[in-house]
C-alpha cells in the first residue's frame, strides 16, 4: 500500500462518523436519513434514459461507497445483487447501518477500488461518486471497474469538478492550476492525525482515462452547487464565484466502447 493510500484510509477511518453526520444532519428524529441513487431519474443528472433504461434487476456495484447511500439507495430501486466496496472499516460500518435501516439487500465488502474483490463480468451497473480523486493511480481504478462489468454494463464516475478545486473556497480566487501538480493534501480538521490526499485531474485526464481503460464516454453532466436549488446565493457567506462553477462532473460510460 502507498503512503498515500495509507494516509487516506486512516484520514477516512478517523472523519467518518463526524462525515456521515454531515449527511443526517437534517434528518428528523425517526426519519431514515437520504440515500440518494445516481440512477434515480428525479436527482440532477439522474438516470440517463438512453443507458439504464431501470436498475430493476441489474448487479450493481458502488466503489468508493463510504457511508452507502448510492448502495442502499439504488437497492431501493429494485437492483439486485448490490455490493459497495470501501477501504475504510469505519465507513463500511455506517453504511451496513444504514443498509439495516432501510432494510435492503446490500452487501458491504472491505477492499481497494485498484484491487476489487469481486468477479470478473459479474455488474450491469457501476458507480464511484467523489472517491476517485484519491485514488494516485487512476488507470489501475478503472481497469477494475471495466474487469467486473459485463460487455455494454454501465459506469457512472463523478468527482469534484476539477474548476471548483483549482479555487480557494473561501476568497474564491484561483489558488492552484487547473491544469493540476501532483498530489495535493487537505486538511480536514487539525484534530485529526490525518490529512486526505487527493489528485487534480483535468476533464479531459479523467475522460481521456475512461476511454483507454475500454470505456465509451457517452454523457458527461457538469453539477451546480447542490446548494443552488435550496438557497438564494446572495443569502449565501460563500464567494459569488463558486455559485458560477460547477461544483462536480459526472461521465456515463459503457465498457466495451472503442477497441
Ligand atoms: C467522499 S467519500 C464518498 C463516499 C460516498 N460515495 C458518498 O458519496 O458519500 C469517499 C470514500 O472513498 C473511499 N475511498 C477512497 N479511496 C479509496 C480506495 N482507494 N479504495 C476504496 N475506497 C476508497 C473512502 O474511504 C470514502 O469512504
Amino acid at each position: 500500500m502507498t503512503d498515500h493510500r495509507r494516509e487516506n484510509q486512516r484520514l477516512w477511518n478517523e472523519w467518518s462518523d463526524d462525515f456521515q453526520a454531515l449527511w443526517t444532519a437534517d434528518t428528523d428524529e425517526g426519519e431514515l436519513p437520504p440515500a440518494p441513487s445516481p440512477f434515480d431519474p428525479e436527482l440532477p443528472g439522474g438516470r440517463q434514459p438512453a443507458l439504464v433504461r431501470s436498475v430493476e434487476g441489474k448487479a450493481y456495484a458502488e466503489l468508493g461507497c463510504g457511508g452507502g447511500q448510492g448502495s442502499v439507495g439504488t437497492a431501493e430501486l429494485g437492483a439486485e445483487p448490490v455490493v459497495g466496496v470501501d477501504f475504510s472499516g469505519e465507513q463500511l460500518a455506517h453504511a451496513r447501518r444504514l443498509g439495516d435501516r432501510y432494510g435492503v439487500d446490500a452487501q458491504f465488502c472491505k477492499g481497494d477500488v485498484t484491487d476489487l474483490p469481486l468477479a470478473d463480468d459479474r455488474f450491469d451497473v457501476a458507480s464511484s461518486e467523489a472517491a476517485f480523486q484519491m485514488v494516485e493511480d487512476l488507470d489501475a481504478a478503472l481497469a477494475e471497474t471495466h474487469r467486473i462489468l459485463r460487455d455494454g454494463g454501465v459506469f457512472v464516475l463523478s468527482v469534484p469538478h476539477p474548476l471548483n478545486e483549482s479555487l480557494d473556497a473561501e476568497t474564491g480566487r484561483i489558488e492552484r492550476s487547473y491544469f493540476g501538480d501532483g498530489p495535493r493534501t487537505i486538511t480536514i480538521d487539525d484534530s485529526y492525525e490525518s490529512e486526505l490526499v487527493v489528485f487534480d485531474r483535468t476533464v479531459a485526464e479523467l475522460h481521456d482515462a475512461l476511454v483507454d481503460a475500454g470505456f465509451e464516454v457517452r454523457r458527461l453532466v457538469e453539477h451546480q452547487r447542490h446548494e443552488v436549488e435550496q438557497h438564494d446565493p446572495d443569502d449565501s457567506d460563500l464567494p459569488d464565484v463558486l455559485w458560477k462553477v460547477p461544483q462536480s462532473v459526472r461521465f456515463w460510460a459503457v465498457a466495451g466502447g472503442y477497441e
